[in-house]
């Protein structure tokens, strides 16, 4: 039998169990990993994911972990990536107890349950760091807000579970908006310049907006390198949000002079967040031959153009 074959068919066989299915990455990291592996998607509603693929469903609050239990004992996945999580920082802000149960608690009972031999992925996020970003893998962890202080008491527990483990940070991730999925910013950006709207976008800011396909290969790589430790998958450009939308204008041929350039002092925020935020992405590139694509041919994509 050919060996690219039996590469495939060993891929097939694989069990790879998506935590978060229903989100915006969890979405494009069923479809796109559905394709080569036996995928078990999990999310806390009903399933939102439109397109029709190939790949088993259950609905499972995270918070209980005697489901928790008894779903993993039934599919026995050799890969976990643990991507839901209450993602909002305002909403951790004001509702702490329950951030806590759903990033802390929920990742400590995937982490209980799971087999000694699943390789644990766990998706992070650059709020783990505070100012004075691009941030490498190792640099202190200063989180500026509850979101943030939540995620790393989660990774610090995936780094205390003896066997393959590794974390993910991407940032401001971004891409094609799917059937189920809330609007993104570009799509926010593009629906007010298409209706000839004033928009207010800060240019103080700056990030590594990660395309998120870029992400899902680079998971890929991540399971079939079977690489541990910590990975940022970031995008290449450091941008601030001002010129991201910037960027939607001139991809889309819409008017740039309806995009206000604003300092964050504008909108104040309940939370804290950092200015100069994004991520290096050196480790990947090297360990993982991590490639990802402009943000100008993200915001094509995004667009299906
Ligand atoms: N979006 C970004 O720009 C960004 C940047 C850096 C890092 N991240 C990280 O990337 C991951 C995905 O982010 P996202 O923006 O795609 O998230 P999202 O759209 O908010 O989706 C999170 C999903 O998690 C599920 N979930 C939450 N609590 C759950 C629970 N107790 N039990 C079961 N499912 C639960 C929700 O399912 P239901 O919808 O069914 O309730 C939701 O669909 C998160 O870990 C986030 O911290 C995101």
């Amino acid at each position: 039998m050919h060996t690219s074959y039996l590469i495939k068919f060993y891929y097939w066989c694989m069990k790879v169990l998506i935590t978060g299915s229903n989100g915006f990455l969890g979405q494009h990291l069923t479809l796109y990993l559905s394709k080569q592996y036996n995928v078990i998607a999990i999310s806390r509603g009903e399933n939102r994911i439109a397109a029709n693929t190939s790949y088993v469903y259950e609905t499972l609050d995270l918070i209980n972990e005697e489901v928790v239990a008894a779903v993993l004992k039934k599919h026995q996945p050799n890969v976990i990536i643990h991507n839901a999580a209450m993602s909002k920082p305002d909403e951790c802000n004001k509702y702490k107890d329950v951030c806590l149960q759903q990033n802390v608690s929920a990742t400590n009972y995937l982490l209980k349950h799971c087999l000694p031999s699943t390789h644990f992925i766990y998706i992070s996020t650059d709020f783990v760091f505070g100012e004075n970003g691009p941030h490498n893998e190792d640099d202190v962890k200063e989180p500026l807000n509850f979101y943030g202080e939540s995620k790393w008491q989660a990774e610090q527990l995936v780094e205390k579970r003896i066997g393959l483990n590794t974390i993910v940070r991407p940032v401001f991730i971004y891409g094609q908006v799917l059937q189920g999925m809330r609007p993104s910013f570009l799509h926010w950006v593009k629906n007010n310049l298409e209706q000839e709207k004033r928009i207010k976008v800060v240019s103080d800011q700056q990030r590594t907006p990660t395309f998120v396909t870029d992400i899902c290969k680079g998971i890929t790589t991540i399971i079939q390198q079977k690489e541990k430790g910590v990975f940022h998958l970031a995008g290449k450009d450091i941008v601030s949000p001002y010129a991201m939308a910037i960027t939607v204008a001139d991809v889309l041929g819409l008017n740039k002079n309806f995009i206000e350039n604003v300092t964050s002092e504008t909108f104040p925020e309940p939370v804290k967040r950092a200015k100069k935020s994004g991520l290096k992405i050196d480790k990947a590139k090297t360990v993982l031959q991590y490639n990802p694509i402009s943000f100008a041919e993200g915001v094509k994509l995004s667009f299906n153009l």
